[in-house]
């Protein structure tokens, strides 16, 4: 298991709708720890720069409208595996493929309302970290139970 740092976006639809809270929730249940953290509106330059694999496609015009249309909160996510752990907590792009106890899967309809951005790989992560903050807002901190959380014995 290798040390990994995430890109979580909880999107506008998540912050209108109250659950800032309970998605952060899921996540810090798992133990991943919370290194970067802020309450944003992201700008038609920051959505083109973090969507721009999806430029020209069918639906790229109505998401930058979806991600800049009110606040975000976007999170750094720290732990083994946070990438892959993160996605499965996400649950499938479209809401209706999300099965039940993943985020989508319990508060999401619709695909073009899904909730939550997670980071797809470890290419992806280390540019949209990047995009999102910058090297103070990330902050390393030990927890006392980190022990409890990952295993230092291997
Ligand atoms: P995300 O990037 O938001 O974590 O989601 P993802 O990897 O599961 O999905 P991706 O294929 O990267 O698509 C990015 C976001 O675009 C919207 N989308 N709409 N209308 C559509 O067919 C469609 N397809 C994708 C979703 O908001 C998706 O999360
Ligand atoms: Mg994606």
């Amino acid at each position: 298991m290798e040390l990994e740092r995430t890109l979580v976006l909880v999107k506008p639809d998540g912050v209108q709708r109250g659950l800032v809270g309970t998605i952060i929730g899921r996540f810090e249940g798992t133990g991943m720890k919370i290194v970067g953290m802020k309450l944003m509106h992201v700008s038609e330059d920051l959505a083109s720069r973090h969507y721009a694999e999806h430029e020209g496609k069918p639906f790229y015009d109505g998401l930058v409208n979806y991600i800049t249309s009110a606040p975000i909160v976007a999170l750094c996510l720290e732990g083994p595996d946070a990438i892959a752990i993160t996605r499965k907590l996400m649950g499938a792009t479209r809401p209706n493929e999300a099965p039940p106890g993943t985020i989508r899967g319990d508060f999401g309809i619709e695909v073009s309302r899904n909730l939550v951005h997670g980071s797809a790989n470890k290419q992806d992560a280390a540019r949209e970290v990047g995009l999102f903050f910058n090297d103070a807002e990330l902050i390393d901190y030990a927890r006392s139970n980190d022990v409890w959380i990952v295993s230092d014995e291997g």
